[in-house]
């Protein structure tokens, strides 16, 4: 797919550029693959993984409860951790907001309409932008031999309903972060209205749902084709890292979805900020691709804001929740599941802690196995060798200075083990760190190693997501003691 053939215009007059934007596309394979997946999501419950700038998603119809039944079935998942709502307009997700006072209007026709198409039948109504994309997805086959051509189609969905909203649906105190991070890795929490179109899959239960715009134009000119709104969790079998490449879904999904949309790797690599301004002041309940600093940066009430203090335990958030009174901290359901877990066993070095020592290597592994390193800003190139060589040293003199002794504490058959070393660096930079960590998770289990000792980071900026997933991720944190 092309992503460069995907282009988002502003609409004359409206305050975002995402308000109501028009879409071109200039590449018939683009648009034909687009335009087949987005036929795929609006029929039989189907789900569809895209890109996104955070991970992949693995998207449905987030108003359809068999489509997004069909998402945590695929990826296994809790079905008590609520899904994100992705948008390409700030028009759908007024339409999300205002379903009841739209007595009559496009998007009652809309909503109504998709009830009719999942009955069986298909109207084309060119009135509807929805009758016009089910006509569209039915005249485009599914696959294309045809090459990108310079032919440029407009998707005009969204013009006649302007004048008809205005922003201030959209509580006010998110303002300043649409306007500064959407679209991009920021999700906000909103109260569900009443007869909420929402499926009651995707909010688990929550009086709220959460929603963004990803920076991405395959899963933009997604949402915007079919029109949409999509319930997306990362796309990868749940528990394990996300996925940052197409085939990284591929791995954890395949035989288990129709289709994936690869649209190279994802740039973030970090999931989105989750955020709530609707308790004060202001959460971040997951850190993510925007940082709190950023956040901060807003001004007015979002100075304050804070992030989850129960990070730091959220293997058990219940446990965080007793701590700081139910009621009052919101924290993400999600967080009282193991994640982001690679097959290895993960141990943790917060920044300041003593690194690895040649027999902390050899005991990770019970003295014979392949560890894996993860270097971030201190730990040397070639640390891995340096230590493996140690060990042996180490193993030597051991044997010399024990040899007839009673009460060895290494056995012959530990001595005799071997220790192989798979060494990466994550990068320097907070933005390369967290681009290259899943993949790295992953990467460390295809070269089957038993252990991975990984170099965390300062908790500011980048730093503070980075380490919420690796806290996750590990079950060992060494600690800077000093
Ligand atoms: O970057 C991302 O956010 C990616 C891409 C695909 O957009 N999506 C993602 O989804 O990470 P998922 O399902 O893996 O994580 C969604 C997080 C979970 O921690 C969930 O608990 C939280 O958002 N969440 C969703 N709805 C919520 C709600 N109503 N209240 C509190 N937390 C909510
Ligand atoms: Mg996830």
């Amino acid at each position: 797919m092309d992503q460069k053939a995907i282009h988002f215009e502003p609409r004359p007059g409206h305050q975002h550029p995402y308000d109501s934007p028009i879409l071109n596309i200039t590449s018939s394979e683009t648009r034909d693959n687009l335009e087949y997946a987005a036929s795929l999501l609006k029929k039989n419950g189907n789900t569809v993984a895209f890109p996104t700038e955070t991970v992949y998603g693995l998207g449905a119809d987030a108003t359809n409860d068999e489509a997004v039944r069909n998402i945590f079935k695929a990826k296994n998942r809790p079905s008590d951790n609520p899904l994100i709502v992705h948008i390409a307009s700030l028009r759908q997700l007024r339409d999300l907001l205002r379903p009841v006072n739209l007595e009559s209007t496009p998007t009652v026709q809309r909503y109504q309409q998709r009830e009719d198409s999942k009955s069986g039948e298909t109207r084309h109504d060119d009135d509807t932008s929805s009758g016009r994309n089910s006509s569209l997805s039915e005249t485009f086959p599914a696959t294309s031999s045809t090459g990108p051509t310079s032919e440029t189609r407009s998707y005009n969905v969204d013009g006649h309903q302007s004048s008809e909203f205005s922003i201030s649906d959209i509580p006010e105190i998110y303002m300043p972060l649409i306007q500064k991070f959407w679209p991009g890795p920021l999700t906000i929490l909103l109260d569900l209205p009443q007869n909420t179109p929402l499926s009651k899959n995707v909010t688990a239960e929550q009086r709220t749902f959460a929603v963004r715009m990803p920076n991405h134009t395959i899963a933009l000119a997604l949402a915007h084709l079919s029109d949409l709104p999509i319930a997306a969790p990362s796309a990868n079998a749940s528990g394990k890292p996300s996925p940052t490449t197409a085939s990284h879904v591929y791995t954890d999904l395949r035989g288990r979805i129709p289709l994936i949309l690869d649209g190279g790797s994802a740039d973030v690599g970090l999931e989105s900020t989750v955020v709530s301004g609707l308790c004060s002041p202001p959460r971040i309940l997951r850190p993510g691709g925007v940082s709190l600093e950023q956040i901060r940066a807003c001004g007015g009430v979002w100075e304050d804001c804070i992030a989850n203090t129960s990070q730091h335990d959220d293997h058990n958030a219940e446990e965080g929740n007793k701590k700081v009174g139910a009621e009052h901290i919101p924290l993400v359901p999600g967080m009282k599941y193991k994640h982001y877990s690679p097959r290895a066993r993960v141990l943790l070095y917060e920044p300041g802690a003593k690194g690895p020592t040649a027999s902390d290597l050899a005991r990770s592994v019970r003295w014979n196995g392949k560890v894996g390193l993860l270097r971030t800003r201190q730990w040397k190139e070639g640390i891995g060798r340096v230590l493996v060589a140690e060990l042996e040293e180490e193993k030597k003199s051991y044997r010399t200075n024990m040899n007839g002794r009673r009460g060895s504490v290494l056995s012959e058959q530990e001595l005799s083990g071997t220790i192989a070393v798979v060494e990466r660096a994550l990068g320097n930079d907070g933005q390369d760190i967290s681009r290259n960590l899943f993949a790295a998770l992953r990467d460390m289990d295809d070269h089957g190693v038993d252990s991975i000792h990984i170099e965390g980071i300062a908790e500011d900026n980048e730093g503070l997501a980075v380490m919420n997933r690796l806290r996750k991720a590990a079950s060992v944190v060494v600690r800077n003691v000093s």
